[in-house]
């Protein structure tokens, strides 16, 4: 399985879950953010300012969390038949049809809550399967900095915002 933008808040949650069902991951991250992904199981990892395209072939199933050109570019590295999961809202940048003209499938993905999903998450969690990396976790009362922060870019895992009890 490919994922783009793995060292992100999804990413990140997708790498571990991913290995979690047994997938050969592949994450594309900022250089600085490999050591980070390593230690999360990722196997290969490729630079963000790389052509991925050209390096990852035949892959079953690739997560976009980027959007714009890097799904029209995905389509490229799945094996005939794979699958592309869009999630970026509003920028998916293929639409499902043109994905199955050239032999492939695209599934453009919003979060649905799944209670026996989150059931299943909470197990491995529990267990230490997966871990969620916390960048920085502020009172909801600072949602204003917790936006700047997440613009600012250049950090791994997910930004918190607590709310009061
Ligand atoms: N459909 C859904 O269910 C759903 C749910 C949640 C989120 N999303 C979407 O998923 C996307 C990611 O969300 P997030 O919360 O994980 O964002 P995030 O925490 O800001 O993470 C984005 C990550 O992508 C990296 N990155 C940026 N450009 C990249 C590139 N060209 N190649 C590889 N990595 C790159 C960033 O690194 P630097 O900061 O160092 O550049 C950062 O580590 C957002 O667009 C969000 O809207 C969708």
């Amino acid at each position: 399985m490919l994922i783009h933008a793995a060292a992100g808040a999804v990413g990140h949650a997708a790498v571990q879950l991913a290995k979690a069902e047994g997938a050969y991951v592949i994450g594309t991250a900022p250089a600085d953010d490999h050591d980070f992904l390593r230690d999360l199981g990722t196997d290969e990892l490729v630079d963000d300012t790389a052509d991925f395209a050209a390096t990852v072939h035949s892959v079953d199933t690739a997560l976009d969390l980027v959007g714009g050109d890097f799904g029209p570019r995905t389509l490229g590295t799945l094996r005939p038949g794979g699958l592309l999961l869009a999630a970026v809202p509003g920028a998916p940048g293929l639409a499902p049809e043109e994905a199955e003209a050239r032999g492939m499938r695209c599934a453009v993905i919003t979060p649905e809550p799944s209670g026996e999903r989150l059931t299943k998450i909470a197990a491995l969690l529990a267990n230490t399967r997966i871990r969620l990396h916390v960048e920085a976790a502020l009172p909801f009362t600072d949602a204003a900095r917790a936006h700047e922060l997440g613009d600012a870019g250049h950090r791994k895992g997910a930004l918190v915002l607590a709310l009061p009890n």
